[in-house]
């Protein structure tokens, strides 16, 4: 007997995994980063292969490895890891510097990263594992590491953000939304108000309410029962934002 639950309890950090194509660059999010072997140093990362990060490591033979902190922003983690490059340029606003490789190399929101080169790859059904071996490295900053279950914790409205920075502004957006459902139930009751999740952009349109998730259409934000969370990436309902 298999349950797939033992997987999350399963440890893991996260990452920013980019590379580069043709003078094209991209990157993504992935947890599944591993050290092989310590010499020759060797990492392995697991790549599903419809992403477009796939087909840049598959085609340059490079890849980076950009570890996050615990203070990185939810928005970060989803802008990498819940939109594909296909669909619009990650690093537009995102700052970065070229590494040895030629893959972006984050200037902030991250502690350190490696640069490897591709020494063999191994399909495995849906997803392909690279090998491989570290050439550049460096150490930004002494901060924690994010791991996969903080984020989660995060996701989930249990773990404060990390940074006072980040704290702030997370409380301050969440006053201003909260203050933006109370004075919409005072005024009219529930309303028809659209509202956006901050790490997938998921939007609750409440005509369509979330069959999937058993909510009915018409069903206003501020009624959706509050242990409902984000249909696509399980963001809880506290953190969603009110659509301008
Ligand atoms: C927390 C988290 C962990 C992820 N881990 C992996 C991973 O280990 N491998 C992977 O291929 N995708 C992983 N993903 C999904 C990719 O980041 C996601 O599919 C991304 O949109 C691909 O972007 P791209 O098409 O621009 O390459 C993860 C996403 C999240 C949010």
């Amino acid at each position: 007997m298999t349950d797939s639950k033992i997987f999350r309890r399963l440890t893991y950090g996260l990452y920013v995994i980019s590379s580069l194509k043709e003078g094209r660059i991209n990157a993504q999010i992935a947890n599944t980063v591993f050290q092989i072997t310590s010499a020759p140093l060797i990492v392995a990362i697991s790549i599903n292969k419809e992403n477009l990060t796939h087909e840049y490591i598959q085609n340059s033979k490079v890849f980076a490895v950009n570890i996050l902190p615990v203070s990185t922003p939810l928005e970060m983690i989803g802008h990498f890891g819940f939109k594909s490059g296909r669909n619009l340029d990650k690093f537009g606003e995102v700052a970065f510097k070229p590494g040895q490789t030629g893959s972006p190399l984050l200037t902030s929101n991250s502690i350190g990263y490696l640069e490897a080169e591709v020494i063999q790859s191994t399909e495995l059904s849906t997803h392909t594992v690279f090998y491989g071996q570290v050439m550049n490295t460096e150490v930004y900053s002494d901060e924690e590491p994010m791991t996969y279950g903080f984020y989660q914790q995060l996701k989930r409205g249990t773990a404060a953000p990390a940074s006072p920075a980040a704290k702030s502004s997370r409380s301050e957006q969440a006053e201003k939304a909260e203050s933006i459902k109370k004075e919409n139930l005072i005024k009219e009751g529930p309303t028809m108000q659209k509202y956006e999740c901050p790490v997938c952009s998921y939007i609750y349109d409440p005509e369509k309410g979330d069959p999937d998730s058993g909510i009915e259409p018409g069903t206003a934000f501020e009624a959706l029962p509050d242990d409902w969370v984000c249909p696509v990436c399980g963001v809880d309902k506290s953190q969603f934002q009110p659509v301008d």
